[in-house]
């Protein structure tokens, strides 16, 4: 309970006859020894009252509020004592001492002394607490300004934070939109690739389709024409026939030139190619075959003819001469099938439509003597001859 170590100094040590020339230290250690009593006395008539239900607590109060009267006197000379010696950092020794004492005899008796200071401090304090106050809400003002920036700058990294996602986005989006375009752009090409392949078969098609002169005609009977150079004459007078290479849907030209006309039957048009041998073996006109075509060139006939049926004497086609220039165009395509003539540059009124597809050009000159020269057969990407109005739609 007792924490206040006392030392126990025996009332006789205070001397009377000095009190002229009073020891300051030893009074404090008589004034200590006192103290020391006097909180003895309070303590112990403390601990009787709460062990002591019935004690009478107004002779208690008397006696410890007078000991306590006591102590609070020695106290405030202890205080008046120590405002006189306290603070002196180099005094003499016995200042030295009085101030050892003063401080032992505060810290063992007068705790409360140190611990709530003075009113005069108080109000000190109250002043400074105004200041306090002022600088708590200064504090509480940069407090708040500091969450203030803190918020904007949370904002602000709000703000980046989202304009950065959309950056990500619209990055996103033009990706996607680049990988679309590419895609696109990819089967463009391929497209492309695929068209200029086309076009190369096409094209080589064409180049292998394309006969110069002599190696125009494919199939002939050898025992019926001599070849010199690109030229054909008949060396006997019957049907036979001179036929080109066979062709598949696409535009065809066929350019030949009547070397030596004689006038007789010279016939000139197509015919199916899978009906050729069936054509050398009859006499006949080839064009007497149902899918073959021809015109006759001889001047009083110039009829159309096919599957045996003549139309348009007389107005079908030029007649043949010599020297004359004759050109066959066949458009085997889906959807066209036609045959043109042109003479001398000249188109001729009748047209074949409805033409067999694959199929080969056929000449058919009946005459000794009687000539052609071949110029070529060429595959062309669109048909070049214009005119041509007697449509004849083959059977
Ligand atoms: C306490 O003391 C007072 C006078 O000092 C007296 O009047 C009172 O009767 C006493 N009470 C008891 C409980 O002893
Ligand atoms: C064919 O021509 C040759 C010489 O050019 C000639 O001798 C012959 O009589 C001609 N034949 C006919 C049938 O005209």
């Amino acid at each position: 309970m007792q924490t206040v170590r006392c030392r126990h100094q025996p009332l006789t040590h205070l001397d009377e006859s000095e009190s002229e020339s009073v020891d300051v230290v030893e009074t404090l250690v008589v004034l200590d020894g006192l103290c020391c009593g006097l909180s003895e006395v309070i303590e112990s008539e403390k601990s009787k009252s709460t062990d002591q239900d019935n004690s009478n607590e107004t002779d208690l109060f008397s006696l410890t509020r007078r000991c306590g009267f006591a102590l609070a006197r020695i106290e405030k000379a202890v205080l008046d004592v120590e405002k006189r010696v306290g603070g002196q950092r180099n005094a003499d020794t016995k200042t030295k001492e009085v101030q050892h004492q003063v401080g032992g005899m505060i810290v063992r008796h007068f705790r409360s002394s140190i611990q709530s200071p003075p009113e005069k401090e108080i109000g000190s304090i109250g002043i400074d607490l105004a200041a306090l106050r002022r600088e708590m809400e200064a504090e509480r003002e940069k407090e708040k300004e500091t969450a203030r920036k803190a918020e904007e700058e949370r904002q602000r990294e709000f703000s980046r934070k989202m304009r950065e996602m959309e950056e990500m986005k619209r990055m996103n989006e033009k990706w996607i939109e680049e990988g679309r375009q590419r895609e696109e752009e990819k089967k463009r090409e391929e497209e492309r690739q695929r068209e200029e392949e086309r076009k190369r078969n096409e094209e080589e098609e064409r180049r292998r389709m394309k006969k110069e002169g002599a190696a125009a005609i494919e199939l002939f009977a050898r025992n019926k024409f001599t070849l010199s150079g690109n030229v054909f004459t008949k060396t006997f007078s019957d049907l036979s026939s001179l036929f080109s290479l066979s062709f598949g849907p696409v535009v065809v030209r066929f350019t030949f030139v009547i070397k030596k006309w004689v006038t007789n039957n010279f016939q000139l048009g197509l015919i199916s190619t899978d009906l050729v041998e069936q054509a050398k073996q009859i006499q006949n006109f080839f064009s007497s075959l149902k899918r073959a075509a021809s015109w006759e060139l001889y001047p009083s006939h110039r009829y159309a003819h096919q599957n045996c049926l003549q139309s348009h004497a007389g107005s079908a086609c030029k007649a043949g001469a010599s020297g004359q220039r004759v050109v066959l165009e066949a458009d085997g395509r889906e959807g066209k099938r036609t045959l043109k003539l042109s003479q001398d540059g000249e188109t001729q009124p009748v047209f074949f439509s409805n033409i067999p597809v694959p199929f080969r050009f056929a000449i058919q000159m009946w005459a000794t003597n009687a000539s052609v020269e071949i110029v070529s057969t060429e595959v062309l990407r669109e048909p070049s001859m214009v005119g041509g109005s007697l449509e004849v739609v083959l059977d």
